[in-house]
């Protein structure tokens, strides 16, 4: 049964259900479009240990978010499986009374070797990120020429331990790899796996995004239409973030995610923990409020509470809705997706 306990809500009325936590701001890949390579070089400064939450911090927080009504737990990066024991953290948040769903998002490097130890800790699903089947364009947008190999075979482990359904989240890019989408969804269509095409956002500062580098989601549809019929199918919850596809042959579906096209932000019941233990409150965000200091500082579970709640009660975030009508940039820098895992 999932947990429909109360949660407190935003200035928008929306409640406060998933927490998206980052464990790391590391990635071995650098997808351009989200860690350049020309900026994030072997020699950037990537965050110090110290400031890092540690696992019994990110536990504690977790659970006061778990009070507030969040009731579904996602670990994301930068690439979470590169954060050392990660599997132990798992262990701790799968004690968690009132979680329906804990999930972790990869890029599936290390993902065949690690498959076993998160199924045994408690993690229930699993997303990885694929672009392409084509090694070619696959090299090109991880930014370090990798090919799908590995990728592949992490999905194959995910699968044998069935940390499923195992969704797969390709993030489309109009000239670099659109015309491998179609490709993608014949391999998958019939495998139960569910492939969902992201709009490529405009998140940071630093990927140059451009409007017409946009694959509308409805094109992606079109495309892929064409030579396996799709009917649009509801959505399994309210705010879920991919609009579903079903294959009219019931070989399974796929999920297209419309963040600049058609977004979402009516629904968005989500809250991220960064890896330095800030919470923002929305992807675009570009201050966060801090929870590590007041918690090293000796706050108790009640004042880091309230000090959560206000936050929520206070949200009015909807970048994605206000895109569109932004003449200029943002007054301030918006976090990176690596800092922020999506
Ligand atoms: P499910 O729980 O399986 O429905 O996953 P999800 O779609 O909530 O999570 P996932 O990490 O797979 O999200 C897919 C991608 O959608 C993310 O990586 C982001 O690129 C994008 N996305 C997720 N949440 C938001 C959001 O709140 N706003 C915007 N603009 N994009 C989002
Ligand atoms: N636009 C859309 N999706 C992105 N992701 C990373 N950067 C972007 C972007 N600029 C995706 C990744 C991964 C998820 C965490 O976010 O590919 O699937
Ligand atoms: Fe790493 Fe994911 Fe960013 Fe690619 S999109 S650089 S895999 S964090
Ligand atoms: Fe939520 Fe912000 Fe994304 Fe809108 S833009 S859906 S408010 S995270």
């Amino acid at each position: 049964m999932p947990n429909t306990k109360a949660s407190i809500k935003d200035t928008r009325n929306r409640p406060m259900r998933d927490l998206r936590i980052s464990v790391t701001d590391r990635c071995n890949f650098r997808c351009p479009y989200c860690m350049p390579a020309e900026i994030y070089g072997e020699r950037y400064h990537f965050m110090p240990r110290e400031q890092m939450l540690s696992f019994e911090e990110i536990n504690r927080l977790a659970r006061i978010f778990v009070k507030l009504g969040v009731n579904k737990l996602r670990l994301t990066g930068g690439e979470p499986l590169i954060r050392n024991d990660l599997h132990k953290l798992v262990g701790l948040l799968s004690t968690i009374v009132d979680v329906d769903d804990l999930t972790l998002t990869t890029n599936g490097y290390l993902l065949a070797e690690q498959a076993k130890s998160l199924k045994d800790a408690g993690l229930r699903r699993i997303t990885v990120s694929l672009d392409s089947l084509d090694d070619e364009v696959f090299a090109k947008m991880n930014g370090r020429g990798y090919g799908t190999k590995r990728v592949l075979e992490g999905i194959a482990a995910a699968e044998r331990v069935s940390l499923s359904p195992i969704k797969l989240n390709t993030v489309v890019q109009k000239g670099v790899n659109d015309h491998t989408v179609v490709e993608l969804a014949r391999h998958f269509k019939g495998t139960g796996h569910i492939l969902r095409f992201i709009e490529y956002m405009d998140v940071g500062n630093l990927n140059g995004w451009k409007l017409d580098q946009v694959v509308p989601s409805k094109e992606i549809v079109r495309m892929i239409s064409e030579q396996m019929p799709l009917e649009p199918a509801e959505a399994n919850y309210v705010g879920e973030v991919a609009a579903r596809y079903r294959y009219l042959d019931g070989t399974g579906e796929i999920g297209v995610i419309s963040s600049v096209t058609q977004p979402f932000c009516g629904d968005c019941t989500r809250a991220r923990l960064s890896t330095d233990g800030k919470l923002f409150t929305c992807l675009f965000g570009s201050q966060g409020t801090d929870l590590k200091t007041p918690m090293r500082k000796g706050a108790t579970d009640h004042e880091l509470e309230v000090l959560i709640a206000n936050v929520w009660l206070g949200r009015t975030d909807r970048y994605s809705e206000l895109r569109a009508h932004l003449t200029a940039k943002p007054g301030s820098e918006k976090i990176e997706m690596f800092q922020i895992g999506g």
